[in-house]
């Protein structure tokens, strides 16, 4: 793949902008957002990496997995992106965000929002089980497991897709760069 990160590339932010990974558990989104975050530290632009784990112990501690404090964490989250991206940072948020309405909504507050649909086949997300969270939703020791018996809905129109069973992380890091500069938030120069 051409322009793949290497030393001479440099990376020219033009504006804030939230890039939002959506995506079911263990599908790959906080591996590609996390690549994508060092790439932005290594030209020297400011990013800021919100998960799902960081989020639910501290600003969402309150918050289980019924629908409603599903829309109320992403809607926190979005209120966050909002003002990081208001003022010029790379917001990246990754979580699994399974409601549309959610994720559209935030699409509306924020303005400028990308979204990034991390899509696997759960077959495979489950064979991947990095936190061993789906045996434990299959055995029924969690109930409403995305996936498992919680609905995802994959978005219609996203901005970028990446498809974590055919292509590596760096390959998926790299659509969504090659992404922002479409989309005129980002312009690279060199190799
Ligand atoms: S979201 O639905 O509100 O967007 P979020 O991304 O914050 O979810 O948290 C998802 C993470 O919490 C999963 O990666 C998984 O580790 C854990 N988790 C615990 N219970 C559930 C559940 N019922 N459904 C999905 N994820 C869960």
């Amino acid at each position: 793949m051409p322009n793949s990160g290497t030393e001479a590339r440099q990376g020219i932010l033009l504006r804030g902008v939230t890039l939002w990974f959506t995506g079911l558990p263990s599908s790959g989104k906080s591996s590609i957002a996390r690549l994508c975050e060092r790439r932005f530290k290594k030209w020297g632009l400011p990013a800021e990496l919100l998960d799902g784990d960081v989020v639910r112990t501290h600003l969402s501690k309150d918050l289980g997995f019924s629908r409603e404090d599903r829309d109320a964490n992403i809607k926190r989250i979005g209120f966050i992106c909002h003002l990081l991206t208001k003022h010029g940072v790379i917001a990246l948020a990754s979580f699994v965000s399974p409601y549309r309405e959610a994720r559209d909504a935030n699409r509306c507050l924020i303005g400028n929002f990308v979204e990034v649909y991390v899509s696997a086949p759960v077959e495979e997300c489950e064979k991947r089980d990095v936190k061993g969270l789906y045996k434990k939703a299959r055995a029924g020791e969690i109930k409403g497991f995305t996936g498992v018996d919680d609905p995802y809905e994959a978005p219609l129109k996203p901005d970028v897709i990446c498809r974590t069973e055919s292509e590596t992380p760096e390959e998926s890091a790299e659509k969504v760069i090659q992404a922002l500069e479409k989309l005129g938030y980002l312009k690279t120069k060199g190799l």
